[in-house]
């Protein structure tokens, strides 16, 4: 065949597929067969294995294979991703129109009513008809990058329908979600592999999106919905409803259950059918979205600082069943906290079985008290894991005993610690509940920083008894790492490499990657400051702990008892025998040097992996400052979670905002990270 003849023939079938994607996946209503689309999808693979140059980035073949990312990279949202107000009464709702009416000041206010699916809210950009990139809402001014998992879902199209008024650049909201019955059928997938079911479909639905190897997303069954369009080069249409239309034309999924209401009895009466037929619904929905027709109105009407004030989530209550206290144990989670679980009498609600509830921590179980045999409402409102509504008595029952927390670990047997409600196991390093999250630790960013050893290597590693103590990694060869899934003669190279460099490593490193409780980055380097020499912290007491300014007696204790333990004074006798010495830090008078020395850095919002004394400590290791406030003086903004007014005041004066990740790559590479 000529070459412009197999470009043809490519784009002929590309389209073929596409079509039969939608009729599939939007629509539902397909129109040849499995076996004949997986011939044409076939047919299209082969082609375009023969000229690797004609693939497209839109080619319905280019929906699974990008390499594993590193981390799922930040992406700030151009227009803020709001969140909704949610309400739960008739009464409530009627105030929402009231409210309207009165600052419309009109009697007649025309909403648009549809479910509100309960699972993660998207950002999908297209280019020229393009699905270029797609992001999650995060705190609705940062989120991830999540396009390559984005790509493997199959209703999401790759390539818009050529309409007319399809604009240049287009953003549109949605929600990607799971079905029930997909939901169920993975969880049993997953449990006979021996891994940690999913709680509800909608964290299914987050983890799959958000993990770093597309080809697992490629076999997660996940879906999208779109309902609204939040930008774009063209004038939107003049109401929601039209705007949903639109979108439809395009070939976007939207809601099929909608409606066109012309009074608020009406959507009350659409919100009475919908909770009627929630059972029945294939997924999980948490109540219904009403929103302001007019799109003329919806922008008089404006926004509040973080949800619009022309919509609001009408919420069903959440569900609650009754069933029986089988069991109560004690879970040890991957930090050491004790948790008790109620093994219940398997019972549905909503769809989803539930065989355990979280009874949270001893006061709970105290408060409500439950016991094993007692007759229980267990609840799931959607978003948190099962629980235990309230305990219902039954006359003449004859209870058993109060449950206590042991003072023993159930996994390792180290004594049981308490802070306040919480009981933890002393265990850190010996117990093996804790082993993954204390290496995925020791290893980590800001403490010894070994690169390629993320927790997928970091669970092979113990799954396959190659590593049972921190030591263990000092230990492994490349004959271990070959063996792994994943590993090849390069890889396996890399990561010996940075474990072998992670050997000379600061003292506020180490004590940070130790995981004691309550010692983070920041009271890492106080003590590292403090002290001398790791024995020097080894041998303190207490009282020695307390007498630096920002150490408290929960710290002193906690680092008392930490040293008290002669496994975890084992555990470094047997990482320095493996080679790992303890480096002096950085010396004050370096710090002049730095390329950033005299930089001036403003935070807003929740830091995920700083605390913010830590963040300061950051940037004064580098010679920058912090101040509290932006002015032009200002170099760099650092945006976390939610951030406050200083953003605007940022974009306003013209500051350079960065992501907390650019901040971490900013200090530890300087100047030359950001693009
Ligand atoms: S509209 C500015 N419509 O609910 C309005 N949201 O609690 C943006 N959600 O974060 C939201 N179904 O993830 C809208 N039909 C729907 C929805 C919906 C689910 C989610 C969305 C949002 C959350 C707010």
């Amino acid at each position: 065949m000529a070459h412009a003849d197999i470009r043809a023939k490519l784009i002929t079938l590309r389209d073929e597929i596409r079509r039969h994607d939608y009729l599939y996946y939007v629509k539902a209503r397909p129109e040849i067969s499995d076996s004949q689309y997986d011939r044409l999808f076939r047919e299209l693979i082969e082609l375009e294995q023969a000229h690797p140059e004609l693939v497209t980035a839109d080619s319905p073949s280019q929906r699974v294979g990008a390499p594993p990312l590193g981390e799922l990279v930040k992406v700030f949202h151009k227009q803020p991703m709001l969140s909704l107000d949610s309400i739960l009464d008739q009464s409530e709702v009627q105030a929402f129109d009231q409210r309207m009416k009165l600052e419309l000041e009109t009697q007649f206010v025309e909403y648009s009513a549809e479910p509100k699916f309960d699972g993660l809210s998207v950002e999908l950009i297209y280019e020229d008809g393009i699905f270029t990139r797609g992001a999650t809402r995060g705190d609705g001014n940062t989120g991830e990058d999540v396009t390559v998992n984005l790509r493997t879902i199959r209703s999401l199209p790759l390539h818009l329908q050529a309409q007319s008024h399809l604009p240049g650049h287009l953003v549109v909201r949605g929600e990607v979600y799971m079905r029930l019955d997909d939901f169920q059928a993975l969880n049993r997938r997953i449990t006979e592999r021996g891994n940690d079911a999913f709680a509800n479909p909608r964290n299914a639905a987050s983890g799959s999106l958000r993990q770093l190897d597309s080809t697992i997303t490629a076999t997660r069954p996940l879906v999208v919905t779109c309902y609204e369009i939040m930008a774009a080069s063209t004038p939107v249409p003049p109401t929601h409803w039209d705007e949903l239309e639109r979108l439809a034309q395009w070939g976007l999924p939207v809601p099929t259950r909608r409606r066109l209401c012309s009074s608020i009895d009406e959507v009350v009466a659409f919100h009475r059918e919908t909770e009627s037929m929630r059972d029945q619904l294939p997924y999980e929905i948490d109540g219904v979205v009403v929103k302001v027709n007019r799109r003329d109105w919806q922008s008089r009407l404006g926004m509040k600082s973080r949800s619009p004030r022309w919509a609001i989530a009408f919420k069903f209550p959440p569900r609650k069943e009754t069933t029986i206290v089988q069991d109560i144990v004690v879970s040890v989670g991957r930090t050491g906290t004790l948790t008790p679980v109620a093994l219940l009498k398997p019972v549905e609600v909503g769809g989803v079985t539930i065989s355990k509830a979280t009874l949270h921590n001893a006061d709970e179980v105290a408060r409500k008290d439950i016991r094993i045999g007692d007759t229980v409402k267990v609840e799931r409102a959607g978003d948190v894991i099962p629980a235990i509504a309230e305990r219902v008595p039954i006359q003449g029952e004859q209870r058993s005993t109060p449950f206590c927390m042991p003072d023993r670990c159930p996994i390792c047997g180290s004594s049981v610690g308490r802070e306040g409600a919480y009981f933890y196991c002393t265990g850190q390093l010996v117990c093996g509940a804790q082993l993954k999250g204390a290496i995925e630790h020791f290893v980590s960013k800001h403490a010894l920083n070994i690169d390629g050893l993320g927790k997928k290597t970091v669970a092979q590693l113990v799954d396959e008894g190659l590593v049972r103590s921190l030591a263990d990694l000092y230990r492994l060869t490349k004959a271990d790492l070959v063996r792994l899934e994943g590993f090849a003669d390069r890889s396996a190279t890399l990561l010996l490499e940075s474990i072998a460099a992670s050997k000379t490593v600061s003292l506020e490193r180490f004590l940070m990657g130790l995981g004691i409780r309550q010692v983070g980055q920041h009271i890492a380097k106080v003590l590292a400051r403090e002290f001398e020499s790791l024995e020097e912290i080894m041998s303190a007491d207490r009282e020695r702990f307390q007498q630096i300014r920002e150490i408290g007696p929960e710290i002193s204790e906690s680092l008392a008892v930490y040293w008290s333990e002669p496994h975890n004074r084992e555990i470094i006798a047997q990482l320095q025998q493996s080679g790992v010495q303890i480096a002096p830090g950085m010396a004050r008078s370096d710090r002049r040097k730095s390329p950033l020395a005299g930089k001036i850095f403003v935070f807003t919002g929740g830091l995920d992996h700083y605390t913010r004394n830590g963040a300061q400590e950051a940037v004064e290791t580098v010679g920058a400052h912090v101040s509290s406030s932006v002015s032009k003086r200002t170099s760099y903004l650092v945006v976390g979670r939610d951030p406050g007014s200083k953003l605007e005041q940022a974009r306003t004066l013209g500051v350079r905002i960065i992501t907390e990740q650019e901040f971490a790559a900013l200090i530890r590479d300087g100047e030359r990270s950001l693009s």
